[in-house]
C-alpha cells in the first residue's frame, strides 16, 4: 500500500521529542507488556526497532536482555535516542529500504510507525526479509481518540492485514491491548514459534 513519496510529510512525527518519552505515553503504550509479548518465550536476540524515534521501545528491548538496533528516518530523534539509550546502536534509514542483510536479526518491531509510512507493504516485506523469528507491529486503533494521530492518518486493521499478506506473511495474529493493537506476523520461512499467546 503506497501513500506517497519518501519526503517528510504531514503524517510523519515532527513534534517535541520529549513527547515520545513521556511517562503517560509509555503507560498508554504498555511498553513493558509489548516488549514481553514481542520476545515470546525464546531466548533474547537481536531486535531491530524500525521507526525507533527517541528509542522508547529500544530501551525496553535492551532492558529485557536483547541486543538492539534502532533505525529511523529522522536524525534529530536518533540523537535523542543515542543520549537516552547508549547501549543500543542507532542508524538513519528508511523502513521501506532496510540497510541489513536477509535474516540478520531475530525480531523486527514497528511501534506506532505503520501509519506514518509511505509504503506499508514494502516496509513489512523488508521487515520479513531481515528477520529470523517474526515481525511485530503496534498500532493505534481505528477510532478517534484524545491521544495519537487523527483518524484520517490511522490505518484500518483490514488494511494492515492485507498489506501483511501481500508482504508474504502466512500468519498474522492481532492482540487487543488496553489502547493499542498488537500484530504478530510470521511466514513459513520463519522458524518455529515460541510466542506467548495472549488475548484481551
Ligand atoms: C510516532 S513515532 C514512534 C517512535 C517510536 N517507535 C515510539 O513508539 O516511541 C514514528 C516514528 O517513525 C519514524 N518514521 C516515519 N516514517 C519512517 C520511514 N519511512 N522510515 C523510517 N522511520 C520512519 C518517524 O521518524 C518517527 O520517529
Amino acid at each position: 500500500m503506497t501513500r506517497g513519496g519518501t519526503a517528510a510529510h504531514e503524517r510523519r512525527f515532527a513534534g517535541d521529542p520529549e513527547r515520545l518519552r513521556s511517562a503517560e505515553r509509555r503507560e498508554q503504550l504498555e511498553v513493558r507488556r509489548v516488549v514481553e509479548l514481542s520476545g515470546g518465550k525464546g531466548p533474547p536476540g537481536l531486535v531491530l526497532d524500525i521507526g525507533t524515534g527517541t528509542g522508547v521501545f529500544a530501551e525496553g528491548f535492551l532492558r529485557a536482555g536483547n541486543a538492539v538496533i534502532g533505525l529511523d528516518v529522522n536524525p534529530r530523534l536518533l540523537a535523542e535516542a543515542r543520549a537516552h539509550v547508549p547501549g543500543a546502536r542507532f542508524v538513519v534509514g528508511l523502513a521501506e529500504r532496510l540497510p541489513f542483510r536477509d535474516r540478520s536479526c531475530d525480531v523486527a518491531f514497528l511501534g506506532t510507525v505503520l501509519h506514518e509510512l509511505d509504503d506499508v507493504e514494502e516496509a513489512l516485506r523488508e521487515a520479513r526479509r531481515v528477520t529470523r523469528r517474526w515481525v511485530v507491529a503496534l498500532e493505534f486503533r481505528y477510532v478517534e481518540e484524545d491521544i495519537g494521530p487523527p483518524l484520517s492518518h490511522r490505518l484500518r486493521p483490514e488494511a494492515i492485514l492485507a498489506a501483511a499478506r501481500l508482504a508474504g506473511f502466512d500468519m498474522v495474529e492481532r492482540i487487543t491491548l488496553r489502547r493499542m493493537d498488537f500484530y504478530l506476523m510470521r511466514s513459513a520461512a520463519h522458524g518455529p514459534c515460541e510466542q506467548v499467546r495472549e488475548r484481551s
